[in-house]
């Protein structure tokens, strides 16, 4: 038995009176100042600040699916003449406003309430509007599948899926859901389209695939900036039904062919970028290494220079630095069987796994990441 042996009483015996110290709560040097465990605040109200997210959000979910902000955008009103326009309890509807004022979207004029900026942001118009992803992260199918993460953890994959399906099966089955989940995606791709449209490696292309594209806002971005190019947009065939009209409504409808199915049966040929923006998230190594090689495939068919383009969120080769992508992975871990968010150094090993090698990666304004890959043997 050793001097160091944690069992031997040969140790100085401690004084219980006295508290271990707990290790300190770090103090990141790259995140943001304003981030919540940035401040000075006690490790219990942080706690509690976190629980108090919950009913917070249910009561904005509530305000935007009752359709508060949509009526406030256009007039000033009273508490009970928003519970008449929103066919609600006016005793509920003043407590909701309440909640709504104490959070600044809402100011009060007289009697009166009237949209902030902030409130803004929650109506339809606004650009780029988080009322779609509200709609999506409140409904029942993702509200069930997160409440039911204990049990995921347990058993390492979701399980909660509603009737049977996953949640791209639950999209095409509830349109309603699914046209707004487009509208979520759609919002959020704006600033991603932007940052890669600023690239200037699309000189050489003359046609770019992005594969699991939704409405397309993201290839739109691009073939705004750069006209020479014509694309495609490949995702499943309920969503492509609703792209067509959003690219019409751009005056792209002629510059991009639709693809509809299932990436793991195809990929379109004839491109010499081949994008897939937030698509390998939603599945395992196994699945996206097999995606990989089918682009892979087509590139080989495409000839010299093709490339593939991933565009993902990717959390922090640092264990423990401070990431809003680790929530996303959270989300995904509730939601999808896959291996959900990834550091960087997975997508080298799944592109050399596809025989690609990765000859750019880089950090991008919207927060995101992209890597460019070509044939290994280019
Ligand atoms: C998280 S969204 C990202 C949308 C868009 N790429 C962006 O960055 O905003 C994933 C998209 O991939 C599509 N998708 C996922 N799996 C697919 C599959 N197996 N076949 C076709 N489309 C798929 C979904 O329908 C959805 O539109």
């Amino acid at each position: 038995m050793t001097a160091t042996d944690p069992s031997t009483d040969a140790q100085e015996p401690r004084n219980h009176a006295e508290p271990v110290p707990l290790p300190q709560r770090r103090r990141s040097t790259t995140a943001p100042a304003h981030q919540l465990d940035e401040l000075d605040i006690p490790a219990a109200d942080l706690v509690q600040f976190m629980m108090d997210a919950v009913p917070d959000f249910m009561a904005l979910h509530a305000a935007v699916t009752l359709g508060i902000f949509e009526f406030l955008a256009n007039d000033e009103l009273t508490s009970d003449e928003l519970a008449n326009a929103c066919e609600a309890d006016p005793d509920a509807m003043r407590r909701l406003m309440r909640w709504l004022h104490s959070r600044d979207f809402v100011a009060t004029y007289r009697t009166r309430y009237q949209l902030t900026e902030l409130g803004q942001v929650l109506t339809a118009a606004a650009r780029p509007s988080m009322r779609h992803a509200v709609l999506v992260t409140g409904s029942s199918y993702w509200w069930e599948a997160t409440g039911n993460l204990t049990e995921t953890v347990r058993r390492g994959h979701p399980t909660w899926s509603g009737r049977g399906l996953s949640p791209y099966g639950y999209l095409a089955q509830n349109t309603e859901l699914g046209a707004e989940f487009d509208r979520f995606m759609d919002a959020r791709s704006a600033a991603l389209g932007q940052d890669l449209a600023a690239f200037d490696d699309f000189a050489k292309a003359r046609t770019v695939a992005d594969l699991g594209g939704g409405l397309g806002g993201v290839l739109a971005a691009i073939l705004q900036a750069h006209p020479h190019l014509r694309g495609i947009l490949a995702d499943r065939e309920d969503v492509l039904a609703r792209a067509h009209d959003r690219l019409a409504h751009n005056g792209l409808a002629s510059r991009v062919q639709l693809a509809p199915g299932d990436l793991f049966d195809t990929i379109p040929d004839g491109a010499q970028i081949y994008l897939l923006s937030s698509v390998c998230h939603n599945y395992s190594d196994e699945q996206v290494a097999g995606l990989f090689t089918m682009v892979a495939d087509a590139m080989v068919r495409v000839g010299e220079g093709a490339e593939l383009w991933i565009a993902e969120g990717m959390l922090p080769r640092l264990p423990g630095a401070r990431s809003r992508w680790y929530s996303t992975d959270i989300r995904m871990l509730a939601l999808f069987p896959g291996d959900g968010v990834r550091v960087s150094d997975d997508y080298y090993r799944l592109t050399r796994q596809a025989g690609l090698r990765v000859r750019k990666s880089s950090p991008l304004p919207c927060g995101q990441a992209l890597m460019i890959a070509r044939l290994a043997d280019q």
